[in-house]
């Protein structure tokens, strides 16, 4: 996983946390590189699951709250890195459709390195996307923390819904997006 990925959540973690619990976790989780990553540096997905374990156990927040609410926060992030992906896109559903075919593709041209997901799309109509993750890396609260901050971001009343249909060599869950109408 790329380090912008940990640097974010590091970030995160100081902000919210203190950077008491950021020293006391990155001790817990017994990492290689004692907390020191690169933006362009790429390290093993498992030593984010490490540090989300280790916040979990010093804050007693569930271990997915804690990656939904970085995918929250990543987005936002990710809004301000890289406004050139965000320009003519007006709406959410626009947004989360273009993921696989233009914004990861944009992200694998910066980091050819990356390890990235892959999302199969169902239209139902104007109100609703169904879109469907896939990767070998079991990100699916990361995913839902990136939708629920693609959706905050755009200021639509859409209400997601996931059911999680394989987890572990493969993970695969199908997050159901319905636009409210008043
Ligand atoms: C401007 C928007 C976005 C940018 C710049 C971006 C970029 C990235 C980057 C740099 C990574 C890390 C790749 C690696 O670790 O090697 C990543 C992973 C990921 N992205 Fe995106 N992304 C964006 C939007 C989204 C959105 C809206 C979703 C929501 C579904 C999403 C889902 C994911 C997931 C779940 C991963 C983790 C890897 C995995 O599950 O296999 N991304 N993305």
């Amino acid at each position: 996983m790329k380090g912008v990925v940990f640097t974010e959540f590091l970030e995160m973690v100081e902000n919210r946390f203190g950077l008491e619990t950021l020293d006391q976790i990155i001790t817990q989780a017994r990492l290689d590189n004692d907390g020191a990553y690169t933006s362009v540096g790429t390290y093993e997905h498992q030593e984010l699951v490490k540090l989300v374990a280790a916040l979990s156990g010093t804050t007693g927040v569930a271990a997915p709250d804690l990656i939904k609410a970085f995918g929250e926060h990543l987005f936002e992030r990710f809004a301000l890195g890289y406004p050139q992906l965000f320009q003519g896109v007006t709406s959410a559903f626009d947004f989360l459709r273009c993921i696989e075919h233009y914004i990861h593709v944009e992200v694998r041209k910066l980091y050819p390195d990356a390890e990235l997901p892959s999302f199969a799309y169902e239209d139902h109509g104007p109100d609703s996307l169904v879109m469907i993750y896939q990767s070998r890396r079991p990100f699916a609260d990361l995913a839902e923390g990136l939708i629920l901050g693609c959706v905050a971001h755009y200021g639509e009343p859409i209400d997601v819904r996931r059911e999680d249909l394989e987890s572990g060599a493969n993970n695969r869950s199908r997050f159901t997006l319905v636009r409210r109408r008043p």
